[in-house]
């Protein structure tokens, strides 16, 4: 016979990491997402589209009024996906307030990182949106910071702010690093097929981190702490850094001693294993490559330690658009034409590729160098860009490029390879083409008229 228990029934409590791990599983979680911009919305769009609530929190009125009208203002994402989570499936919402926190079991942060005039890191966004936060934290709640930063940042500056609530972390609330790897513009590696890693200040948090992510992307890899999450980020972006600088050094090399890097680079890519092809160009641009090798280098500074190698790549990357710069005027040089009333046309706007991202583009350094040495004709086109402030000037892009256009200026610069740009009819009509990217490698007919960065000629 079986013994009975004597005195009160132990009533049965959930845990609040059991709570929240069951509605990630059965999918009744609510998350949010804060900061809604490159990184952030195509998130907040791919849990909505699985048929999870979704809310938006944004500073930003316009960005929050946009998406609760169900129109999308990022290009990757497909406005017709932005307008079914809105408006039909009705998965998805926007808000400027931080009240909304108290609705989320998860929230998502992925605020802008960017540098102070002298280069240091600025997390004052992370700062602030973590405040705000802390201010609706409630127990059972999951945080993710995904914004790029300097290892540490997740447990001594964020996790300190969210404890000041009274809340535990790994017991009454979590906490995670998670860092982004999307690439805007690539149509192949997505939110959905890449990787992310995920590092937890417990193993509670990471158990947590990881099934939040597997809701909507095919591989989540764990790591043992946030500050390896946070630094395996910083190594993938110096690693391009690094590459590139290394080939933007060998490319003014080659242009010193007559030997072309592209065909240099394309025959060291013809070895199977222990390269990688990097690529030239007029400078590194964008939210990521430029500004987070300083964050490490900075982070470096206070453990005494002083980070060679990110800083001579910052440095070669730094002066390719005055090396460009240098090209433009030796062309101008050889034309009749005073250097102060030449006409100069940069092709392409945007930092890279097919992307209407402007931030740190090295075509807008370009631009900016030619306008400081009294060049007064500088013009662009770029159909991602419609205008841009230089100094004191706005610039607004060429509707279109026409024959005419290109016949009128005294050097055109391919400073950004779009690929709708037609290179065939540019270097028809172009006296003179300076191409940064060698876009012009299928090119035919004539090169007479083409000065290659990178090629000696
Ligand atoms: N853009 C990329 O390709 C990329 C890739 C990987 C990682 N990252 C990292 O992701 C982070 C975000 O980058 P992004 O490109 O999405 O930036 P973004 O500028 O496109 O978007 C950031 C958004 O955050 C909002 N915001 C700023 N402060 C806020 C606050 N306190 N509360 C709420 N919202 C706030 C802004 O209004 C903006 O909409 C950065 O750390 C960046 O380094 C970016």
């Amino acid at each position: 016979m079986a013994l009975r228990r004597r005195g009160r029934p132990r009533l049965h409590v959930s845990k609040p990491e059991q709570v929240l791990m069951t509605s990630i599983l059965d999918g009744t979680v609510t998350v949010g997402v804060v900061g809604l911009g490159y990184v952030g919305l195509p998130l907040a769009v791919e849990f909505a589209r699985s048929g999870i609530r979704t809310i938006g929190i944004d500073v930003s009125a316009d960005k929050v009024k946009s998406l609760a009208a169900g129109k999308n203002y990022i290009q990757d994402i497909d406005d017709a996906v932005v307008r079914d989570c809105v408006k039909k499936q009705k998965t998805l919402t926007a808000t400027t307030s931080f009240d909304a926190v108290k609705d989320c079991d998860v929230i998502y942060v992925c605020v802008p990182t960017p540098f102070t005039p002298n280069k240091d890191p600025d997390i004052s966004h992370i700062v602030h949106a973590t405040t705000s936060i802390a201010a609706n934290l409630r127990r059972g709640q999951l945080v993710i910071l995904k914004s790029t930063t300097f290892p540490g940042t997740t447990e001594r500056y964020v996790k300190p702010i969210l404890d000041a609530t009274g809340l535990k972390c790994g017991k009454d609330y979590f906490l995670a690093f998670s860092p982004e790897r999307i690439d805007p513009g690539n149509k192949t590696w997505t939110t959905h097929n890449t990787p992310v890693v995920v590092g937890g200040v417990s193993k509670a948090c990471t158990d947590l981190a990881i099934a939040i992510n597997r809701r909507i992307i095919s591989e989540v890899v764990p790591v043992s702490t946030p500050a390896v999450a946070e630094m395996e980020k910083l190594l993938e972006n110096i690693f391009r850094s690094v590459n590139i600088a290394l080939v933007n050094e060998l490319a003014q090399l080659c242009d010193r001693i007559g030997v072309n890097i592209w065909e240099v680079v394309s025959a060291a890519s013809t070895k199977p294993f222990g390269f990688m092809p990097f690529y030239p160009g007029p400078g590194i641009g964008g939210h990521c490559i430029l500004i987070d090798p300083y964050y490490l280098s900075w982070m470096a500074r206070e453990v005494d330690f002083v980070t060679n190698f990110i800083t001579l790549a910052a440095e070669v990357n730094e002066s390719m658009p005055f090396y460009v710069r240098s090209m433009i005027e030796r062309e101008i040089a050889k034309q009749p034409v005073a250097m102060g009333k030449a006409k100069v046309l940069l092709l392409g706007m945007a930092f890279k590729r097919d992307v209407d991202d402007l931030r740190h583009s090295p075509a807008l350094r370009v631009a900016e160098l030619l306008i400081e040495d009294g060049i007064e004709n500088v013009s662009y086109f770029d159909p991602y860009i419609p205008e841009v402030r230089v100094h004191d000037t706005v610039l607004k892009s060429r509707k279109n490029l026409t024959p005419t256009y290109l016949q009128r200026h005294d050097v055109v610069v391919i400073t950004t390879d779009h690929s709708s740009f037609d290179i065939d009819m540019i270097v028809r009509h172009a006296k003179v083409v300076i191409d940064t990217r060698n876009a012009t490698k299928n090119i035919k007919h004539s090169r007479r008229n083409i000065v290659l960065l990178g090629d000696g000629k």
